[in-house]
């Protein structure tokens, strides 16, 4: 139908005929001439219609924003004081000869060619034409971009791309499972895959070597700004293998993708254990562009009268942890009493700080609500721990480790921000020495990264100690997320039985869900590990998108349903009785569908 993209004409067309087709962005009536801004997925360009053609202009005067059309015309140059440097077609300008109107449209829900605040509701109640956005595309064309950068890089390293099932067994990653009946077995379900997880693993057993797939996770779990109930991963597997190799593989990958796509030349990613990453930035992904850390007071703090910090600094599974922040002297009442709430927000009962206002003067050049139950000496040394220097703030949590850790971790990155702090654009770093296992509150444990992760010990060492036993983990991670995750794996079924053993998953029932695996480790499983990146997570950073929901064509709100095709939606009682399912309550209408996206 057409001979350009609008977005792709220019002054070597000049004189010559072109045909666009697209929507109109605008149309403008100056004189007796029309104007209209012909859009496509390129760029915009500008056709003028004048009177002489007289049935074109007819038309032209008839379309309105958003129509369809064709217009067959001349390319000329703008008149002198015309141009728009602006635009890549702002040189020049389509006379129009022939408009032709393929489709009218009606009035947008809101308009394209001026920048209105639009709820995101409505945007995504109408995303066919959200996404006709150039910085909605242009994110779309980006993305698209990335994966076949990714799949090119796999192909020539060898990795082979292989489908696996979307209706499955449950495949545990934490979170909770969708589920889809079964109308041919009465009664029983598929689970949507939380991850590929098995199925490359058993890949690896048939001796794919080396697998790769850009696969669809579903998982039913709490939504945040970077989560989505279905999501997409490039998920990576391979044999023979160890974790330095999965590793400097998939940094090149990345380092690469970042230089080709961005022209960012990343710097090379250090490793920190687990342990080091929640010592000193209280998260197991720290954000290293902050140049923040919280360092143990812990035993400067275990004799005072004091009960807040005493009584954590006493316990061992408690923490009394010291925040510096240079220059943070400038914070204002206000600002601190803000930031006792953001802390609130992570069970922390309240956030002590000590202002250093004049070192020189010993305790006296110290402000603080805290020193008075500190005593002089105490408070002087945990000022020298810390390092602070006059104009600093030093901030104060004492809890639980986790509470703690959670509450300074999210504060050093809040004041990072706030006062402008960041060192650089891009931190990348591996995390690894994860602990296998994480205690529940109720006592048990559970597996930190899946159950199929190898520990870094044998098994009888895993069975005496499961509480401090590492793992061969691995996390990317980039700016504070989890870019991805991986981890070599069990490959021998003693090892696999005693991992569902400490997890509390007996013989009977681990037969049952993963025998298919116990066989598979029986019969010639080859060492293997991978990885998984979050797809979506990886654009959201590289686009710098604040959410998750900007860089997936047709995302789900924060309450997991699609505003556009109204999903999920009832279906009729033929359906149900066939899918053997009787409801317990008669369905309400899905909340969410009707507006609301939710708060992050
Ligand atoms: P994991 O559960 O860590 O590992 O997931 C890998 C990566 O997927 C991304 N991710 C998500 N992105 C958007 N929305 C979600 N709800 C969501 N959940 C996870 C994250 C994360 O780093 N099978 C293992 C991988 C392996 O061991 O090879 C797995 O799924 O970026
Ligand atoms: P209080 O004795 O409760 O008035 O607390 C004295 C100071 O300690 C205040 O600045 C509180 O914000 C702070 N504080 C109280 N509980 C904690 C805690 N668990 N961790 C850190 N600071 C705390």
């Amino acid at each position: 139908m057409r001979s350009h993209y609008c977005g792709g004409i220019n002054e070597s067309h000049i004189d010559q005929e072109v045909t666009l087709c697209g929507w109109v962005h605008r149309r403008r009536d100056h004189g007796g001439v029309i104007f209209l801004d012909l859009r496509d997925r390129d760029g915009i360009s500008q056709v003028v219609v004048d009177p002489d053609t007289a049935e074109s202009f007819a038309l032209a005067e008839k379309v309105r924003s958003e129509y369809v059309v064709k217009i067959k015309g001349l390319v000329r140059r703008r008149p002198a004081g015309t141009e728009n440097s602006t635009m890549a077609t702002g040189q020049v300008e389509l006379l129009g000869k022939e408009v032709t109107i393929l489709n009218a449209a009606a009035t947008p829900p809101f308009p394209l060619d001026e920048h209105v605040d639009v709820g995101e509701d409505v945007r995504l109640r109408y995303r066919f034409i959200d996404l006709r956005r150039p910085e909605m595309l242009n994110r779309l064309r980006f993305r698209s971009r990335v994966t076949s950068y990714i799949r090119n890089y796999l192909d020539s390293n060898g990795f082979m791309d292989v489908e696996t099932p979307i209706l499955t067994r449950a495949t545990p990653e934490g979170a909770r499972d969708y589920l889809v009946p079964s109308r041919t077995h009465e009664g029983a379900f598929f689970a949507l895959p939380q991850s590929p997880q098995l199925f490359k693993q058993m890949l690896m057993v048939s001796g794919v070597d080396r697998y790769y797939q850009i696969a669809k996770c579903f998982r039913d779990e709490d939504l945040r700004a970077d989560r989505q109930p279905e999501f997409t991963q490039v998920d990576i597997e391979a044999s023979f293998i160890n974790e330095e190799d999965l590793m400097s593989l998939n940094e090149d990958m990345i380092r690469n993708l970042f230089k080709d796509v961005m022209d960012v030349k990343l710097p090379a990613f250090p490793r920190m254990s687990h342990a080091e990453a929640m010592d000193r930035f209280g998260s197991d992904k720290p954000d290293l562009r902050i140049p923040l850390e919280l360092q143990d007071v812990g035993d400067l703090v275990a004799g005072v009268d004091f009960k807040v910090f005493a009584g954590p600094a006493k316990n061992p599974k408690g923490r009394v942890a010291a925040l510096r922040v240079p220059k943070g002297g400038v914070l204002s009442r206000k600002q601190i009493d803000e930031y006792t709430k953001f802390v609130g927000i992570y069970g922390a009962k309240g956030l002590a700080y000590i202002k250093v206002n004049d070192l020189a003067k010993g305790v006296e050049g110290l402000q603080s609500p805290i020193v008075k139950f500190l005593g002089d000496e105490v408070a002087m040394a945990v000022i020298e721990r810390t390092g602070a220097e006059d104009g600093d703030i030093v901030f104060f949590g004492a809890d639980k480790t986790s509470v703690v850790n959670e509450a300074l971790g999210a504060l050093r990155i809040r004041v990072g921000h706030d006062l402008k702090m960041l060192t650089c654009d891009w931190a990348p770093l591996w995390v690894v020495d994860f602990p296998m296992f994480e205690e529940l509150p109720d006592g048990s444990l559970t597996a930190i990264h899946h159950p199929f992760t190898a520990p870094s010990c044998s098994p009888e060492e895993l069975a005496a100690n499961p509480a401090t036993a590492l793992s061969r983990a691995y996390d990317m991670v980039l700016n504070g997320t989890e870019l991805g995750g991986g981890s070599i794996r069990i490959h021998s079924d003693k090892m696999q039985q005693e991992v569902f053993r400490i997890l509390g998953i007996g013989e009977e029932e681990s037969r049952a869900k993963f025998g298919f695996l116990l066989d598979a480790l029986k019969y010639g499983c080859p060492p293997h590990g991978g990885l998984a990146f979050g797809l979506d997570r990886l654009i959201m950073l590289m686009t710098g998108s604040s959410s998750i929901r900007d860089v997936i064509a047709f995302p789900k709100t924060q309450s997991a349903t699609c505003l556009m095709t109204q999903a999920p939606g009832e279906v009729d009682e033929k359906q149900l009785r066939e899918l053997h399912i009787r409801l317990r309550k008669p369905v309400k209408a899905v909340e969410g569908n009707t507006s609301e996206t939710g708060e992050e």
